[in-house]
């Protein structure tokens, strides 16, 4: 499970992003606004107001939001999505307590032991990806809660603003202490957007590619570097893919809404496959993926990944293939060995249809993949051959799982000072 929020003072455009991501990502959770769990008491105007900035307590304060995040979180985990998204994060939460009570004259150090003590009690932590979308000019930010138009008007409008200025201080002291990645906001709806896209991604997970003809050995492959990387996962592309479909509500049969989908916008099909496939296995540093077939998809997953992207091609001679499956289904049923050299070939066909020899070829120029048939550039695909024996496999692919980690970049987030 992936859990991301959007934080940031009011205006700075959460709700805007939060309703262009719900359409982007069908397969997501968007989770509701804690008012939603009915933990506030039942007071209108300015009597709500007077409760939230005046008359609560701290305790009584701290107890009713984090209370209303465990609800919201609760909630999550019921929908058992892999993507979650949350309007106002955990740390917009936070700030706005800190700024609530040092308004009232409480000491600093007093309020953070509430928070963290309510966070405790509830078992409150920090999304697994918090955004904020940072306004540095706030008359920018009255500008645009002005054009909102539901400032609503009552007799603590100047209490308010005030409330504005201690909260824009205090946010800003609470970045330097926290993981939190910002986001310049103060950009067109659309850039934000994009901006949050690319941020998304998880920089500290490494994804590997298996691929090669039929029978090559992939699924022995992947068992094998799962067995050798830490921390690592075996994925069946094919599983994902069906995830994807069945979320897509399509009525095409699924090769054809995969042939579709790639076709429309390869690198966003590419990038819903990355994103959910990290999602369901956010804990994981490796995540072993077969079996990938085809050039266009290789070439969209590098541009969203780059270094943390890696592809191993299986190759073994169409006598070997067509032996070792034979041997494989004879003991289950009767075959004959022409009759597993058809399948053989079928399978490859259709392989190579998706341009599956030419991935052998690829290289790196120019920050893009390409088909490099003069091996001219950086070699990109490790070439394993699964002619020998068994030993000689894993031998193969315990140098290339070596050199993978060897070139980790850990790209972990880092503090701001
Ligand atoms: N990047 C942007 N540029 C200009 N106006 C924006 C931008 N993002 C949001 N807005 C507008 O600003 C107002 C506040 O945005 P909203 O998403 O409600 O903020 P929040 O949820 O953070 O309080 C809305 O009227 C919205 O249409
Ligand atoms: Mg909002």
């Amino acid at each position: 499970m992936y859990k991301i929020s959007l934080n940031g003072l009011d205006g700075s455009g959460k709700t805007t992003q939060y309703k262009l991501l719900k359409d982007r990502f069908p397969y997501g959770y968007f989770s509701n606004d804690i008012g939603y769990y009915n933990i506030f008491p039942n007071l209108r105007g300015d009597d709500f107001f007077k409760w939230w900035f005046l008359d609560s307590k701290l305790e009584e304060f701290c107890d009713t939001i984090y209370r209303g995040i465990k609800y919201r979180d609760d909630e999550a985990i019921k929908k058992e999505k892999q993507l979650i998204i949350n309007d106002k994060g955990v740390f917009t939460f936070d700030c706005r307590i800190l700024a609530n009570f040092l308004m009232r004259g409480y000491n600093n150090l007093d309020i953070y032991n509430q928070i963290n003590m309510s966070k405790k009690k509830y078992g409150i932590n920090s999304e697994n990806l918090s955004l904020f979308l940072n306004i540095d000019d706030t008359t920018k930010l009255n500008e645009r809660l002005r054009q909102r138009n539901d400032s609503k008007i009552n007799s603590y409008d100047d209490y308010y603003h005030n409330y504005q200025i201690v909260l824009n201080d205090v946010t800003k002291k609470m970045i330097k202490k926290s993981n939190i990645q910002i986001i310049n906001a103060v950009d067109d709806i659309n850039n934000v957007f994009n901006k949050i896209i690319d941020s998304i991604i998880n920089k500290n997970q490494k994804f590997i590619f298996i691929s090669g003809v039929s029978e090559s050995g992939k699924s022995t492959a992947s068992e094998y570097l799962t067995h050798l990387l830490p921390n690592s996962v075996h994925v069946k592309m094919r599983d994902i893919l069906n995830e994807m479909y069945l979320s897509s509500g399509s009525n095409l049969e699924k090769h054809l809404w995969m042939k579709e989908q790639e076709k429309n916008d390869s690198y966003r099909f590419w990038y819903d496959f990355i994103l959910l496939t990290s999602s369901s296995h956010y804990d994981n540093e490796f995540i072993v993926l077969d079996t990938l077939y085809g050039i266009d998809a290789i070439k969209s997953i590098y541009r969203i990944l780059k270094n943390n992207v890696n592809l191993i091609y299986i190759e073994a001679s169409y006598h070997n293939r067509v032996y070792r499956e034979y041997m494989k289904l004879k003991e289950n049923r009767s075959i004959t060995i022409d009759e597993v050299a058809d399948m053989v070939e079928k399978k490859d066909r259709n392989k190579q249809k998706f341009g599956l020899l030419n991935l052998k070829k690829l290289s790196i120029y120019n920050n893009e993949l390409v088909i490099d048939d003069n091996s001219s550039y950086t070699p990109f695909t490790y070439i394993v051959n699964n002619d020998g024996n068994v030993g000689d496999f894993k031998n193969q692919l315990s140098e290339i799982s070596d050199d993978i980690k060897s070139k980790e970049v850990k790209v972990k987030c880092i503090k701001r000072t």
